[in-house]
């Protein structure tokens, strides 16, 4: 018996002893130091592996991003040339399309601007003709342009609704049919920038709802069929981006309640993302041919209770609508850079901060009565009907 016992106990002694060595080592957490040291340079490196990747898939490509005077248009050149692309932008004012050119010049970046009114079918077809003459053919085309209207359904015309289709559909709808040919022959990317918009359709955004629903279609059309054809299609559904956009928006019924909604909604960080983070997740997504990307979170919540329960998210879009401001007995239209000066409050002020500085980071209209709101002077938006 002793034959076996002896050796037993021995090596259970061993167990107990090498396990305290396990437990004592595993208790001390300086000797980690050099495992969690080495897996840092080790993402670190992989990440800068990758931003070279990006870079060397990027330098000296022809990049046409349309509306790139402001807003996320404007971020996403200045993130394209970054990387080497040398970018077209476009839009209609010339003097912002001038700021916009020289600021991106400033940056180092081979920037050239078009004057386009995308609304207009011909000059949409002229823009990517010159673009790709300009730039020595075409790698990515950015559908990026929009405009937007706030208010209630009773206070949009016609107009507003063809206005809303004219850029946001069939601009895009003629560069990416102008466009198509030239992105087969360089392997290039088509990246339509759409909205949650266009997936659920919000209260007192109704044309815009309208033609981003469209533009939806139009991107998830042309991916439907574009394998083998050579084109990468790239659906890009952001939900709110700090893009400084509220100040250009043309609000209605009652523009400063109007006005307090929207721009609060937009410039908190747990419902929106900085234009930065979303254009580096836009170019990073073009880079590596992915079909469809969700900007954020809440829009992509949004979107999988639409796709499982339409009929709840229309009744809280319904409830919204109701909490949201009715029609005033004499309803008036402004822009938001006006707009935001009757709405005033330091609460409001404060809680859009954010969104401000966006606005002054990426060229967006001043606030009305600061000196640089005269170069940014535009005629004022149509009345509802
Ligand atoms: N900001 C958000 O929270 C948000 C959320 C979801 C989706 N999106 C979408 O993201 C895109 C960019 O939004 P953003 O916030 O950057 O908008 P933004 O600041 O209002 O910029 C819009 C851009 O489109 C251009 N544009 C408008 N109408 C045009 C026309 N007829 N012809 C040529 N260019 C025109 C504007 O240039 P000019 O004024 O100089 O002509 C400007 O450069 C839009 O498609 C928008 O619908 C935005």
């Amino acid at each position: 018996m002793i034959r076996w016992t002896v050796p037993a106990a021995l090596a259970a002694g061993r167990w107990a002893l090498s396990r305290r060595r396990r437990r004592r080592e595993r208790a001390r957490p300086v000797e980690l130091v050099p495992w969690a040291v080495a897996g840092a340079v080790a993402g670190v490196s992989a990440s800068a592996l990758t931003e070279r990747r990006r870079a060397t898939r990027l330098r000296g490509r022809a990049v046409l991003i349309t509306g790139g005077t402001r807003g996320l248009g404007l971020r996403l050149a200045r993130e394209f040339g970054s990387y080497g692309a040398t970018v077209a932008v476009c839009g209609r004012d010339q003097d912002r399309l001038d700021r916009a050119v020289a600021g991106l010049a400033g940056r180092g970046i081979r920037a050239h601007g078009i004057q386009c009114d995308l609304a207009d079918p011909e000059q949409a077809k002229a823009l990517v003709d010159e673009a790709a003459e300009r730039l020595g053919g075409l790698d990515v085309v950015v559908n990026n342009a929009g405009v937007l209207r706030v208010g209630p359904r009773a206070t949009m015309t016609t107009e507003d609704v063809e206005d809303a289709m004219a850029v946001m559909f069939w601009g895009p709808y003629h560069v990416a049919r102008a466009a198509w040919g030239r992105l087969h022959e360089s392997n290039g990317s088509l990246v339509t920038i759409t909205s949650i918009g266009g997936h659920l359709a919000p209260p007192h955004l109704w044309p815009y709802a309208c033609a981003k629903a469209a533009q939806v279609a139009l991107s998830e059309g042309l991916a439907a069929e574009s394998l083998g054809s050579g084109v990468r299609v790239t659906t890009v559904v952001p939900g709110l981006m700090r893009t400084g956009s509220h100040r250009g928006v043309v609000f209605s019924g009652n523009p400063e309640r109007e006005y307090g909604w929207f721009a609060l909604c937009a410039s908190l960080p747990l419902l929106s993302m900085s234009a930065e983070r979303a254009a580096r997740r836009i170019v990073r997504a073009t880079v590596r041919g992915h079909g469809y990307v969700v900007l954020t979170p809440a829009a992509r919540l949004g979107m999988a209770v639409h796709g499982l329960a339409p009929g709840l998210t229309q009744r809280v879009s319904a409830l919204a609508g109701w909490l949201l401001p009715a029609v005033p007995s004499e309803p008036d239209v402004r822009w938001g850079a006006e707009a935001g000066q009757g709405a005033s409050g330091r609460a409001l002020h404060t809680l859009t901060a954010l969104n401000e500085d966006a606005g002054r980071r990426l060229n967006q209209p001043s606030r009305a009565g600061s000196a640089a709101s005269q170069d940014d002077a535009r005629e004022s938006p149509r009345r509802p009907g």
